[in-house]
């Protein structure tokens, strides 16, 4: 039978999602060399030099709608930038990435550092599927599809992220059928939670604070073995939609609020035309819309959504999760790498590498 000049795939998600993995991949494998080092914007640049040498091999054009929140002068990739060979015809993606959430943690050797990517093809209908959130903050609440269950046959309305925590927790509790000291609630360890950490040890529950890393933390309600019930707090807000990312393709929800960090910043949401925004409670269908979704990551080191990298006698393992919105299928991939054959492809030289 003669071949076919040209294969036209009916889906090209189904294809580029394993290439939107490898980028992942390579980003962790790349600035692992850089765990309990010290420099965390080491290995930032060595997560974004392997994110974007893999990208040089995708045929797409990629625009990146959301960069990392801009912090301190780190290195990153941002809002704007162009990833992928753009040879005209290929298919664009919209991109939203966080080449590592919790450079400090990886700074330190600690837990809770994964590298993630979301995107999404267009669609039909759908203007803007990765929102871009003005403010630098939101207020976080996330859980998984059993209380997204619960709430819709009985009704229960208090998880809510502008409900009082008592409220919360004493909802969410009703909703898995577990006593409130048995719900389990992670959240990021800072002095602007200080008033929600005393409540919700006055109530009881079980409370997980981590350093770093939101992207993980919210995401774990949705995934049943994680251990976490609810993520709760304020954290920052492309790290808010990369979960709503992955929360729409697991089920569960997030519902988000714009938080100012001080008067400034609201002033100037206002000044910028988001007077009205301010108030509003964004669900994760709000900030990542429509089906043509992919979300994955890797993880670095350990954390609620997976293990990090290991190295098994003479290779090293990563540990990575792939989804789509639109089929809902949520891959676990564990793969072997012979890092005495393996290169990666980075961009500052253009080249492959050892790593
Ligand atoms: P970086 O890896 O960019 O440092 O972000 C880590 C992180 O903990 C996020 O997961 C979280 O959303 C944000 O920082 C919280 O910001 P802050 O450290 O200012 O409280």
């Amino acid at each position: 039978m003669p071949r076919l000049p040209k294969q036209n795939y009916h889906d090209i998600e189904r294809i580029i999602e394993f290439d939107f993995v490898r980028a992942c991949e390579n980003a962790a494998l790349n600035s692992l060399q850089w765990l309990g080092r010290g420099d965390k914007e080491a290995a930032d640049a060595a997560a974004c030099d392997a994110i974007r040498g893999m990208f040089d091999l995708m045929n797409i054009c990629g625009e990146v709608v959301i960069g990392e929140g801009i912090k301190d002068d780190a290195p990153g990739i941002f809002k704007g930038e162009q990833l992928g060979t753009w040879i005209p015809g290929a298919p664009p993606f919209h991109i939203a990435l966080d080449p590592i959430d919790g450079t400090t943690n990886i700074s330190k050797g600690a837990p809770n550092s994964i590298t993630c990517i979301a995107a999404a093809s267009p669609e039909a209908g759908v203007k803007e599927a990765l929102r871009d959130i003005p403010s630098f903050y939101m207020m976080k609440l996330a859980y998984g599809p059993q209380v997204v269950r619960a709430m819709q046959i009985s009704g229960i309305e208090t998880v809510k992220v502008e409900s009082p925590v008592e409220e919360i927790l004493m909802g969410v509790a009703k909703a898995l059928n577990k006593r409130v000291q048995d719900v389990v609630v992670m959240m990021l360890d800072r002095p602007r939670h200080n008033e929600m950490v005393a409540e919700i040890r006055r109530i009881g529950a079980s409370l997980r604070m981590i350093g770093d890393g939101d992207i993980a933390a919210a995401i774990g309600p949705a995934i049943q073995e994680s251990g976490i019930d609810i993520f709760l707090g304020i954290g920052g807000s492309p790290e808010a939609v990369l979960s709503a990312a992955a929360i729409r393709c697991l089920g569960g929800d997030i519902q988000c609020k714009m938080w100012p960090r001080d008067e400034k910043e609201r002033d100037q949401l206002v000044a910028d035309g988001y007077g009205e925004e301010l108030g509003r409670v964004y669900y994760a269908d709000d900030l990542a819309h429509g089906e043509n979704i992919i979300f994955c990551a890797t993880g670095i080191s350990d954390s609620a959504l997976m293990r990090g990298i290991r190295t098994q006698g003479p290779n090293t393992i990563t540990h990575s999760i792939l989804m789509r919105a639109k089929s809902k299928t949520v891959r676990f991939i564990r793969a072997s790498h012979d890092l005495q054959n393996k290169t990666i492809r980075l961009r500052s030289d253009n080249r492959e590498h050892s790593i």
